[in-house]
């Protein structure tokens, strides 16, 4: 069946008012026009929509079976046309974020500000290690990521947003807690807990025992930051970790910083996104916004 959206809405009119004449001046078309499409729509139809009883005319059967669908069909495309019309604003939608875990420390608070700012956005988020991270942009899952330094083989989009500077913690009665400027190599008999393989921040910790030419003693092996941060407090051993995520610790004296030459190592937080990728004006919107938090966060 080959129909026109026009024939729909010319057939609907003549239905409801059951008059060629009065369709046709509801619609400022000619009669003969109105009576085209009828004739053109009975012919994709394969049967007559209408019949003619002395001056009256009346829906078939067919006709009948006709206007209900094609009420279906307006009513549809009415709402269609309201549905882009919400989404080109900012204000509504659903914005799909995946965060690196370690973000999870601010990236809420971020959330938070903005949810109430836009409070018809459905915001669907996603926290994990680096690795899984993006594994989904590759699947095209999020439509905006914040992460650490995107790796350059992906084709991505990439604006840095805030600093992430790595520190060494330990347990407050670490032996070393008060010390100054510690060279790395007096680390060489301590085990440290490593975050599981896939962490961005591992990487970044191997890289820089690497470029020190230190090769460090591997405690334990354990799945995000609240286990290797408690692990440490429990006196299991150190760890390299965002500065992010320790922020109360080290305020209620829980654990400590120590003063590692070469420390702290500086990363950057990115908002990143597919090159490609047709950003709704909701999540235009959100990356403005991590921007400029950023941008506050700094100054
Ligand atoms: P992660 O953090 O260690 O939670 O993967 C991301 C990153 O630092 O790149």
């Amino acid at each position: 069946m080959h129909i026109t959206v026009r024939q729909l809405q010319v057939f609907e009119a003549v239905a409801r008012r059951l008059s060629y004449t009065r369709a046709a001046e509801e619609l400022h078309l000619t009669q003969p026009a109105v009576s085209m499409q009828i004739k053109q729509l009975e012919g994709s139809v394969g049967m007559p929509l209408f019949e003619q009883m002395g001056k009256k005319i009346y829906l078939t059967q067919a006709g009948t079976a006709m206007l209900s669908h094609s009420r279906n069909i307006m009513q549809n495309l009415a709402a269609a046309a309201e549905e882009m019309n919400d989404l080109r604003g900012a204000d509504s939608g659903r914005l799909r974020i995946s965060i690196a875990s370690t973000v999870n420390y601010f990236a809420t608070q971020l959330l938070a500000v903005f949810a109430r700012e836009h409070p018809s956005v459905e915001i669907i988020l996603d926290v994990t290690n680096r690795e899984s991270l993006l594994n989904r942009l590759e699947a095209n899952v999020p439509d905006l990521v914040l992460m650490g330094k995107p790796p350059a083989d992906m084709d991505l989009v990439s604006e840095p947003f805030m600093d992430n500077p790595l520190v060494m913690i330990a347990a407050t009665d670490h032996p070393l807690a008060s010390r100054k400027k510690i060279p790395i190599h007096d680390l060489a008999n301590t085990g440290f807990l490593v975050r599981e393989s896939g962490s961005g921040t591992r990487a970044a910790m191997e890289r820089f025992f690497v470029e020190h030419d230190f090769s460090y003693k591997k405690g334990m092996e354990l799945m995000g930051n609240e286990a290797v941060k408690q692990g440490v407090e429990a006196g299991l051993g150190l760890a390299l970790v965002s500065i992010h995520t320790v922020e109360q610790e080290l305020v209620l004296n829980r654990l400590v910083k120590l003063d590692i030459e070469g420390l702290p190592i500086m990363r950057r937080w990115y908002v990143a996104h597919r090159r490609g990728k047709r950003l709704s004006a909701t999540a235009q919107a959100f990356r403005e916004f991590v921007l400029e938090a950023g941008m506050k966060a700094s100054t």
